[in-house]
């Protein structure tokens, strides 16, 4: 458990040094890229390696596109099963735009 959290954190070290060299794209956009791509694929396709270990739906599947975006919102500031909890990671306005846009790759 512990080894995975420390495997999840340098992924999500490396993720965020990438993420925050593009200006040339929307909030949403970058906030994805950074925080969420690492384990929702950059299309939402959960096509990582991160995604294929912690079984992450993608944004496709018929129980994904269940959800409303308050769902999502709230699975993202709470965290839900391996999902992490993103409060006070992010602000509510970025976990908001990166739901956002997550909900446009489908
Ligand atoms: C460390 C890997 C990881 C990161 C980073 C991550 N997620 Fe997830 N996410 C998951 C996993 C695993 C699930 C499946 C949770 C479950 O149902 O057990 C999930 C599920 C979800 C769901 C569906 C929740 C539901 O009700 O079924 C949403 C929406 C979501 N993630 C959005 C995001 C957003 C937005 C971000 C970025 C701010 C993000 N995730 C970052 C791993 C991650």
């Amino acid at each position: 458990m512990t080894r995975t959290i420390r495997t999840l954190a340098v992924l999500a070290a490396t993720v965020c040094m990438a993420g925050s060299m593009g200006f040339a794209q929307s909030a949403g956009e970058a906030t994805y890229k950074a925080k969420c791509a690492m384990c929702h694929g950059a299309k939402g396709a959960a096509d990582t390696p991160s995604a294929k270990m912690l079984k992450v739906m993608p944004i496709a599947s018929p129980e994904m596109k269940k959800l409303s975006e308050a769902d999502m919102i709230k699975a993202t500031t709470d965290g839900k099963g391996k999902m992490p909890s993103f409060k006070g990671k992010l602000s509510d306005e970025q976990i908001k735009e990166a739901v956002v846009y997550f909900r446009t790759l489908k």
